[in-house]
């Protein structure tokens, strides 16, 4: 499953993180990979690369969006990379234990947009999904999705990524839940101005307590309490 959030992270948090990167602070990306597919660049864990996690951590791990719609319970460090012209990474999913935690859900936050090619590309079913690039847009999908990053045409691509692992493991049952909680969300949004300034609040409270018990048994159902 895909999903694009773009309230996540403060514009201003986005501009910070996202400028004046300098090629010392980074190594090449296929370090990390093995089978030669990827051809970009990763930001050392240098003092800069903690600066940025200070920057943008509250946001992650203090996100009811993510923590609570997106259930996740363990938040990977970020990564931050690099692609100029020509750069691109190959298809590859990243289910397999990154950055002390086993993910279940990715996320790709672009930092810039002035830039061609380098659309994240993710295949869903026999699918190819492209991403639009647009400066701080948070696209969050599953971790066994195959993906790749276009080549970049023209300009400059920098990317925050980052792994989540979840309170629900089965994918299945976990988009169920993401899903019904979003549509919570976007119904409740819908029903609040009928309510405002009006006796009748409790009964948007109830409508509330009602909608959030059910999403409580879907998580009851098939949370894992490990
Ligand atoms: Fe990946």
């Amino acid at each position: 499953m895909l999903w694009e959030k773009s309230d996540i992270i403060p514009n201003e948090i986005i501009d910070y993180i996202g400028k004046d990167w300098s090629e010392e602070w980074f190594h090449s990306g296929n370090l990390s990979n093995p089978e030669k597919i990827k051809k970009n660049m990763q930001m050392d864990e240098n003092n800069i690369w903690s600066n940025y996690c200070s920057a943008v951590q509250p946001y992650i791990k203090g996100s009811k969006v993510l923590n609570n719609m997106f259930l996740g319970t363990k938040h990977s460090v970020p990564m931050f990379s690099w692609y100029k012209e020509g750069d691109q990474y190959g298809y590859h999913n990243d289910n397999y234990p990154i950055r002390n935690l086993f993910p279940n859900l990715n996320y790709t936050v672009y930092l810039n947009d002035d830039f061609e090619g380098g659309e994240l590309i993710i295949k869903v079913g026999n699918v190819e999904v492209v991403t639009k690039p647009e400066k701080g847009k948070f696209i969050i999908y599953d971790s066994n999705l195959q993906h790749r990053v276009a080549p970049v045409t023209k300009g400059e691509r920098k990317v925050m990524l980052g792994w989540m692992e979840t309170e629900i493991k089965d994918s299945f049952h976990r988009n169920l839940c993401i899903e019904y909680s979003l549509s919570c969300n976007d119904i409740l949004r819908d029903l609040q101005p009928r309510y405002d300034n009006n006796e009748e609040d409790l009964e948007f409270i109830e409508i509330g307590k009602r909608l959030a018990n059910f999403r409580y048994q879907i998580l009851r159902e098939y949370g894992r309490s490990d």
